[in-house]
Order: C-alpha cells, then sequence, then structure tokens
C-alpha cells in the first residue's frame, strides 16, 4: 500500500514518487486531516487518459453540434437519437446511453417540464415555443464523454429564454469557479445563488458525476453547496457542471410507468447545460459541451 519514494510514482509518469506525486500527496493528506473529502487516485486522470477521453469528447460535441443545425417545428425526438446514431456510429463511437440500466435510446431528450432522462420518442413532436434539453453522452474506445445543451424552438416566450439563459450562466459561473485547491462547493454556490437572485430553483436529487474511464464515477456533484464545502478539487479530477434548473418549485417526480423521465412537481419548466470539464493547474478545460 505505502509507495516509497524512490518508487515509481502511482500515476504512471514512470518518475519516482519523490519527484512526481509525493508533494501533491502530502497537500491532500492535510486537507483530510484539516476534515475536508479528499479525491482517491483513481479519480485523477493521467494525460494519456485526457487525450483518449477528448476523442470522444468530438464526437460528443459533433452530435450535438449536428441537432443544433437540424432541430426544428415538427421535428420528432426519435429524429433527434437518429442524428446522434447516425453522428456517433460513423465516428467510431457508441452513444452511451443505450441499454445502460436498461435506458432505451441513445440520447436524452428532454422537453419543456421534463428536468432530465426524456425518452425520444416518434410520438413527441417538438412544438413551436418548447425548450428541449439533449443530452448526449459517447464511449470511444472504452472512455467516456457527456455533455448536454438546450435548444429553443421556434418562437419561445422570453420567460423560458431567460431560463434556458440564467441556466447557461450558471454553469458558466460554476465554471469560473473551478480551480484546484479549492472546493466542489465553490462551484455549486455560483450555480445556486445566480439561480436563486433569478428567482428559480436548484434541483438537489439529481447531479453530475466523475466521468471519462466509466459514465459516471466519484464524485457526485450537487449544486446547492456552500464555498469551501465538499471535495477537495486537484489537478486531473474529471467532472460534469450539469445543474437542472426550475422556474418554480425545485421539487419533481419520476414517471412511474418508464421509471426514467423526470419531471417539476408544478408543471413550470425546467433547464440544463452540461459541460465536462477537467481540473488544471491553473483553473479548468472544458472538455465536452
Ligand atoms: N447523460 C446523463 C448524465 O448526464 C446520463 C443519463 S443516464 C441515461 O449523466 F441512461 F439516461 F442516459
Ligand atoms: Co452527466
Amino acid at each position: 500500500m505505502k509507495i516509497g519514494r524512490n518508487d515509481p510514482c502511482w500515476c504512471g509518469s514512470g518518475k519516482k514518487y519523490k519527484n512526481c506525486h509525493e508533494a501533491f500527496d502530502r497537500k491532500i493528506q492535510s486537507e483530510e486531516l484539516a476534515g475536508h473529502k479528499v479525491p482517491d487516485h483513481n479519480m485523477i486522470k493521467t494525460p494519456a487518459q485526457v487525450e483518449k477521453i477528448k476523442e470522444s469528447a468530438k464526437i460528443n460535441i459533433a452530435c450535438l453540434d449536428e441537432v443544433g443545425k437540424q432541430i426544428h417545428v415538427g421535428m420528432t425526438t426519435q429524429e433527434i437519437d437518429d442524428i446522434v446514431n447516425e453522428v456517433t456510429r460513423s465516428m467510431g463511437g457508441i452513444p452511451a446511453p443505450l441499454n445502460y440500466e436498461g435506458f432505451p435510446k441513445s440520447v436524452c431528450t428532454s422537453v419543456n417540464d421534463q428536468v432530465c432522462h426524456g425518452i425520444p420518442s416518434k410520438d413527441v413532436v417538438l412544438q413551436d415555443g418548447d425548450i428541449v434539453n439533449v443530452d448526449c453522452s459517447t464511449i470511444l474506445d472504452g472512455y467516456y464523454s457527456d455533455s448536454s445543451r438546450m435548444y429553443l424552438i421556434g418562437d419561445v416566450s422570453p420567460e423560458k429564454k431567460k431560463l434556458v439563459e440564467v441556466t447557461k450562466e450558471c454553469c458558466d459561473r460554476g465554471l469560473a469557479a473551478v480551480k484546484p485547491w479549492g472546493y466542489l462547493g465553490d462551484m455549486a454556490y455560483e450555480v445556486h445563488t445566480w439561480a436563486e437572485a433569478n428567482g428559480y430553483s436548484v434541483v438537489r436529487e439529481i447531479g453530475g458525476h466523475g466521468v471519462g474511464i466509466q459514465f459516471h464515477e466519484e464524485p457526485w456533484v450537487g449544486y446547492f453547496g456552500n464555498k469551501g464545502e465538499d471535495m477537495l478539487l486537484v489537478p486531473g479530477m474529471m467532472f460534469t457542471i450539469e445543474p437542472m434548473i426550475n422556474a418554480g418549485t425545485a421539487q419533481i417526480y419520476t414517471d412511474k410507468v418508464n421509471n426514467w423521465e423526470v419531471y417539476t412537481l408544478d408543471g413550470e419548466p425546467s433547464a440544463q447545460w452540461e459541460y465536462q470539464i477537467l481540473v488544471t493547474e491553473d483553473g479548468a478545460e472544458v472538455i465536452s459541451y
């Protein structure tokens, strides 16, 4: 278990531990002694892993770009699923949602008061004024990427447009708060305070997650915490910023029949954007968006 100072570093760099991650591990240990949650080594991506994950992300980004080009009034959410399948397969990837814990489709499409995990269907036709989240996740050579965007369908009301814009701002403000040797709560604080300042609420039960080697890794990422709280952030950690922001109540329920689709309890709209980010030496890098 204990690694000698002259042993090869656990990170796979080939360098001696004392010349590589020893000081880094000491810093983490002192944070842990001070009472903070700290990441395990398995939450830290090596540069080689990051390169592979970026290749996966190219597909994820291409899918969402292509959806953006084609989405329109009258399109079904099944057609969005078809686009994601086509782009993903043509670039050599596999859609991660397909058969994931029984999920029946290749992407999540969540319309209006659907909070997340909407199931694409030929029966769901996008209407003028809808807002829709398309949440795309890709596996390439075993490496995972995951991001989502909102799309405005036709003529969207100012209220819904503002919800979509403020939710994007929540993500951007959260992203700006991600720094090595800071805390996950620094990011969460920016997200929920901006949502609340605009009169919105943040979904609590569903969060983001570590990602890259698996679809969902530790840590779980909430968006209602406060500065200096929750897990310590260190370079090499990769996770999603994907808050679900509701126009009305934060309360949600899950469809009893399909056990996937999540809705706002009051029927008011919900929005979500998702970035996959890497903690770097001086801040954060967006890997998928
Ligand atoms: N892409 C979603 C996320 O952000 C995962 C949904 S699980 C699925 O974590 F099975 F519905 F795809
Ligand atoms: Co995610």
